[in-house]
């Protein structure tokens, strides 16, 4: 398969950096081709203007967002990486989704979670956390990223097969970030065709 991996993080030497590349390493070693969209990196535009309210509408997409659409038809399965942010997406990869998957592109209704216009793609989130895993679930946020994202998103992007991996404690102890490293090479060496 071809496997697209994209980054939101600023700094090159940072944890979900790091995510980034054992993902890409682990699907690599399983004979997998990989690509990398490093949003920062690339200058990517988060930023949602008139020009996309037309390519809502039935016009154009915008150059940059054309693309995007470019690199995620090669692909057959997408890892997002990106840090939770007030249990939600950082600001580059949360313009991205909204920008690039729009509507008459990636989906043309409302109804049906599961139905898109792209063909179907395996999506793994990557998403590295500072809070526990215990106190996410306790306190409801797993499930409601679980609901917003695997539930109300990404079906709709034809992400067929699709799961959320949140790295809880990513800015824990040096073995418990080697641990979560692990899990994301894990990630990638156990990516299932769509
Ligand atoms: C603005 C901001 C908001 C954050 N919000 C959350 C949050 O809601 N839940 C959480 O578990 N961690 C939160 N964190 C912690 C980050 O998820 C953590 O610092 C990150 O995963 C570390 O990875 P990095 O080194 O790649 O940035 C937040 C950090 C920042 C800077």
């Amino acid at each position: 398969m071809h496997v697209l991996t994209v980054l939101d993080h600023p700094d090159p030497n940072s944890f979900s950096a790091a995510v980034a590349r054992r993902f890409m390493d682990g699907a690599s070693a399983v004979g997998h081709t990989v690509e990398l969209a490093d949003l920062n990196a690339e200058g990517f535009d988060p930023r949602w203007t008139d020009a996309d309210t037309v390519a809502n509408g039935g016009g154009t997409a915008p150059a940059d967002v054309r693309r995007e659409q470019e690199r995620i038809a090669r692909a057959d399965a997408i890892g997002l990486v990106f840090p939770l942010f007030w249990w939600g997406m950082p600001s580059v990869i949360k313009g991205w989704v909204d920008r690039v998957w729009c509507w008459g592109w990636a989906y043309d209704q409302l109804e049906d979670p599961e139905k898109s216009l792209q063909r179907p793609r395996t999506g793994v989130l990557l998403v590295p956390a500072g809070a526990r895993s215990d106190e996410m679930e306790t306190q409801g946020y797993q499930a409601a990223l679980e609901t917003a994202w695997i539930k109300g998103t990404f079906g709709y992007f034809g992400f067929a097969k699709r799961r959320l991996e949140v790295l809880n404690g990513s800015t824990g102890s040096e073995p418990r970030r080697k641990a979560l490293l692990e899990r994301a090479y894990q990630a990638g060496v156990t990516l299932e065709k769509p």
